[in-house]
């Protein structure tokens, strides 16, 4: 049987996967991105240095580690060219081990105009790297996918269908030219692709004949899931659970032995516009700002701060049907006298403790709060339970009883070693 691990986001996105999976990828042999793109930034500390990974699985930086892009991403390759070349400067050694499905969609220059047109109006606050765009694209059956580079002829003519309904879309709807050329557009998209066309491959098939271990590294979170998060203001894709059997091309049969584990902030992010009930406008948002240094990895967008949210914490944990949480920037907490978590919203004189679907009804629910004490101690890099204040030992056992699952691993700091399992016994092997 072969082990698979799947590290999903439980909040808003940069919950800190990127380091989880960097310290997890150790035991496994493979890393799987399998749905967005480079939209996502997933930050490790690499040899002392920050290395934020937004297109490649962050288990590359591991030499054993074969990273795998499915069908389910949309890949821009200028940015998996810069990536690539990026690692090849901090000494990462990566040839014959990456691998890109044949399947995966292209996000192209004109994607990331049409990005920047959409967010002009009633805009949500994207990080213009195309994606919603590609997927569109996709789903209306207009997209360009890595196998159709191979055809230079039919590329041509997807090309110029696009060119032509983007420039009519920008300059009958937007008022813009489109300065994007096509010519340029096809030599540069076929130069890049020629470098790394040894590295096509039906991934799907891979992972289902392969007998190595599999850690599935979701990007964003379950709150930006275009079905289960604070719709409009999500992502385009599943990124939630639901989006793994799409993503990789395999049954969800195939996941029923996954051990599923999700990653949450100590407190709650989210970077642009949307729903955020535990915000914390104030003073106190931007002190958490400040100490957890919640500037975005993508965009250096500074990130919206509040509270922890075990409403959204239960949302993720039902809809990804988890096995544990980590809880992650536990350390960004160690100065606050008094904190607070919510554990259910008021809305119209109701109590409610599950996640409402319409914007509407969230825009009226005010959060409840629960106060604990702060344990005004230093918990940054700790790494033994005998090590954790009795406050925070509080802290996380109300964080498992609400959501009814346990916490596995704290993390104590930005860095691979600063960790510790809470649940050895529960630690996937
Ligand atoms: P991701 O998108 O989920 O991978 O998260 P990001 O990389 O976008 O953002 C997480 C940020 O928190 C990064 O700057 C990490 O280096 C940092 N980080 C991760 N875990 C911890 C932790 O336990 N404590 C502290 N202080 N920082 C952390
Ligand atoms: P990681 O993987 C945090 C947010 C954007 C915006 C919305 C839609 O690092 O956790 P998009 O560009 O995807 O169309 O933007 O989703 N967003 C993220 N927020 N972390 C991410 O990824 C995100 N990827 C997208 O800020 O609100
Ligand atoms: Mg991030």
């Amino acid at each position: 049987m072969k082990r698979k691990l799947v590290i999903l986001g439980a909040q808003w996105g940069d919950e800190g996967k990127g380091k989880i999976v960097d310290l997890l990828s150790e035991s496994y042999d493979m890393v799987i991105r399998y749905q967005g793109g480079s939209n996502a930034g997933h930050t490790v500390i690499y040899k002392g240095k920050k290395v934020i990974l937004h297109l490649l699985p962050t288990g590359i930086l591991h030499p054993h580690v074969t990273g795998l892009i499915t069908q389910g991403m949309v890949v821009d390759l200028e940015v998996l060219d810069r990536e690539l070349e990026n690692l090849k400067k901090l000494g990462v050694e990566w040839k014959g081990r990456v691998f890109i499905s044949d399947r995966a969609h292209l996000v192209m220059p004109y994607h990331k105009v049409l990005d920047r047109l959409f967010e002009r109006r009633g805009g949500i606050g994207t990080t213009l790297r195309g994606i919603g765009p590609a997927y569109m694209f996709k789903f209306g059956r207009k997209g360009i996918r890595i196998a159709d580079l191979e055809d230079k002829e039919r590329l041509k003519d997807l090309l110029e269908e696009n060119f032509y309904f983007v420039k009519s879309l920008a300059e009958g709807v937007f008022g813009e030219t489109l300065t994007v050329n096509l010519e340029e557009t096809l030599s540069s998209l076929l130069r890049i692709y020629e470098k790394y066309r040894y590295m096509v491959r039906d991934v799907s098939r891979i992972l289902w004949e392969t007998d190595r271990s599999m850690i599935f590294e979701g990007a964003q979170g379950t709150m930006l899931d275009v079905d289960m998060g604070t719709y409009p203001f999500v992502t385009s894709s599943n990124s939630s659970a639901l989006g793994l059997a799409n993503g990789t091309g395999l049954s969800p049969k195939f996941f029923s032995d996954a051990y599923f584990v999700g990653v949450a902030k100590a407190y709650t992010t989210r970077v642009g516009g949307g729903p955020f009930p535990t915000e914390l406008k104030g003073e106190e948002g931007e002190r958490l700002r400040d100490l957890g240094g919640e500037f975005g990895s993508t965009t250096g967008r500074p990130r919206r701060c509040g509270w922890l949210d075990l409403v959204v914490l239960k949302h993720a944990v039902r809809v990804n049907q988890l096995d544990g949480l980590i809880i992650t920037k536990l350390d960004v907490l160690d100065s606050f006298e008094e904190i607070k978590v919510c554990v259910g919203y008021e809305c119209e004189g109701e109590r409610i403790e599950h996640f409402p679907a319409s914007i509407t009804t969230l825009e009226r629910c005010r959060p409840v709060y629960e106060t604990l004490k702060g344990w005004l101690r230093n918990t940054k890099g700790i790494r033994n339970m005998k090590d954790l204040p009795p406050e925070a030992k509080d802290y996380i056992k109300l964080i498992e009883d609400f959501t009814g699952v346990p916490v596995v691993m704290l993390s104590t700091g930005p860095e691979r070693e600063e960790y510790l399992w809470l649940r050895p016994e529960l630690r996937p092997s």
